[in-house]
């Protein structure tokens, strides 16, 4: 049973308005009612005051077993539930339905392509890309809740003048065994020297780019080197996206868009929307107040627009997507609105569907991260400085534990990871280690040391069964974390709605903090047999729901810390 649907029938019966024009709001918590209905809204049809009506509609409110009282408050009616009722109704949800009390089918039926992560092969994976990985996939978690098929796409920069770069540079300062030997870091000093002898020798340039239009025209050794390059650069990725735990469903980089690239040109031509510019083509945007999209560069090369306006048609002929979302840095957003709005001028009905998702910039203070370029920060490095630290902690809090190395990368890269979602998309985030690894802070590590905490009551209570006297929970501290529960699948689509993982984790948040209070003011293990057998259910309740909520973000638990 819904409450809040529940309670919207019946508004909806009394007042004879449509059910979606009742709306209930959660008040603050001052109020310390369940559900708040204001009545502005119903005056403008039913030609009353609000107050009168908020009045009326009180009288009128039929016995309902699950509303134990009502309270006027000017135009606004407050809702209590009854407790008893309510936490039977949530608690014996969750338990019977698990991780499916978070899940819906809202989705059922439509397809949601997500392109996260993308980072450019034979570039360093640098932290800059650690955000769109863990948006995106804290986004694909969200969406699969609500029932909707999701397609991770890994849109790897691997195809560009940046392998040109690379090739030249392999070709004077590299060899095979380097290569070999030291992978992705081999590679990443080559195009670090590229661009610090280009400098003094800017011929070199030109080498580059001969390299990368030869790799346009099918050249069997740039080919070759280009697939060597990418294929070590994947092996670096996959160990970065086994590490936290993510997979795509495809890892279709730019190139795979090689043979694509024609049509898309053609089509343009044929809607007259190329013209030249200079020897280029491109896409005048003038009339919408932007720089042109470019096409085409002079040599007749295609450029990162020219991809993303054939991916984006390439993945509404194969997925039919509801939607197309895009996670990127704040810097790119020009580039998004120019080719959405080319896709539009192709007349493309879906341009409104393509999504772009920003974020804030990552800093850090590079001075206590070790850099192995030393140029920028990268995934790996920080990763391990994550749970280095980590495991410095745990050995200095509980130096007899098993498995300490398991234990520190869940909770090092957790932390990363939660620090990453906490605060709204848009706010830069700051890598600040003492506040991130907090175990009493606003954090992953609490949510994840409260759900160790559960384990352990868990664990020492044995058997308990579900005949729960529900009366036991009706106090302010159970109620508050019932209520909490109770929200989390509205939480769950407020954030899909807003694109924000953050309202996942300030919940997950507030329902480890409500469960450490209960925990602080009550004894559960050796309270009276009936009082200690609901609040074991009660804390099996919290258990479940920290762990789902955490896997959503991308966080996993670990049972002992
Ligand atoms: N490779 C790009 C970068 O690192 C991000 C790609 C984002 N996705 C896209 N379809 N443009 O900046």
């Amino acid at each position: 049973m819904n409450f809040k649907n529940e309670l919207i029938k019946i508004l909806a019966d009394i007042t004879q308005l449509d059910k979606n024009e009742i709306l209930l709001e959660i008040p603050p918590e001052n109020v310390g009612a369940d559900f708040a209905c204001p009545c502005f809204k119903f005056a403008k049809f039913l030609k009353k005051s609000p107050t009168l009506i908020a009045n009326e509609i009180a009288e009128k409110f039929p016995n309902t077993n699950f509303i134990s009282q009502i309270k006027i408050d000017g135009a606004y009616i407050n809702f209590f539930l009854d407790k008893e009722i309510f936490a039977r109704e949530v608690i014996s949800q969750l338990l019977t339905k698990k991780e499916n009390f978070l899940k819906s089918d809202i989705g059922h039926g439509k397809n949601i392509v997500l392109d996260y992560s993308s980072p450019n092969i034979a570039k360093p994976f640098h932290v800059g890309h650690l955000r769109s990985t863990i948006i995106g996939n804290a986004l694909y978690n969200i969406f699969s809740c609500l029932g909707y098929n999701c397609i991770g796409i890994n849109h790897l920069g691997d195809w560009g003048t940046q392998f040109g770069k690379l090739i030249t540079a392999y070709k004077n300062w590299g060899n095979e065994t380097n290569i070999k030997n030291n992978g992705i870091n081999e590679l990443m000093r080559l195009y670090v020297k590229f661009h610090d002898e280009a400098e003094k020798n800017p011929s070199l340039n030109d080498s580059a780019r001969n390299w990368f239009v030869k790799m346009q025209n099918g050249d069997a050794e740039a080919l070759n080197l280009w697939k060597w390059f990418n294929d070590i650069s994947m092996k670096e990725f996959e160990n970065v996206y086994n590490r936290l735990g993510i997979k795509f469903d495809y890892y279709t980089g730019e190139s795979f868009y090689n043979d694509k690239m024609q049509a898309v040109v053609n089509e343009l031509k044929e809607k007259n929307l190329l013209t030249e510019s200079d020897g280029a083509m491109i896409v005048d945007l003038q009339d919408y107040k932007m720089p042109p999209c470019l096409i085409l560069r002079r040599d007749g090369g295609t450029l990162y627009p020219t991809r993303d306006i054939a991916a984006a048609i390439y993945r509404k002929n194969t997925f039919d997507f509801d939607k197309c979302i895009y996670v990127t840095a704040l810097d790119q957003k020009l580039h998004f609105e120019q080719w959405f709005k080319v896709i539009e001028l192709m007349g493309y009905k879906w341009a409104k569907d393509l999504v772009h998702v920003t974020f804030g910039l990552v800093s850090l203070d590079s001075g206590k991260l070790s850099t192995r370029s030393g140029h920028v920060v990268l995934m790996e490095d920080l990763l391990n400085e994550a749970v280095a630290k980590t495991k410095k902690i745990i050995e200095n809090k509980n130096p007899n534990l098993e498995n300490k190395d398991e234990i520190a990368d869940i909770v090092g890269i957790g932390a990363v990871i939660f620090n990453d979602l906490y605060n709204s998309r848009i706010k830069d985030v700051t890598f600040s280690w003492e506040r991130m690894l907090n175990f009493d802070g606003e954090t992953g590590p609490y949510v994840q040391y409260t759900y160790v905490r559960t384990c352990g009551i868990l664990k020492k209570a044995g058997n308990f069964n579900n005949e729960i006297d529900y009366k036991i929970l009706s106090d302010d501290l159970s109620m508050n974390i019932i209520r909490l529960i109770n929200l989390f699948p509205e939480k769950i689509l407020e954030a899909a709605e807003k694109l924000e993982p953050y309202i996942i984790s300030r919940h997950v948040m507030a329902i480890a903090q409500a469960f450490n209070k209960f925990y602080h003011d009550n004894s559960i293990l050796n309270a009276p047999v009936q009082i200690k057998n609901a609040r074991l259910n009660l804390t099996l309740c919290v258990n479940l729901i920290l762990k789902f909520g955490l896997k959503i973000l991308g966080l996993k638990v670990s049972e002992v810390m």
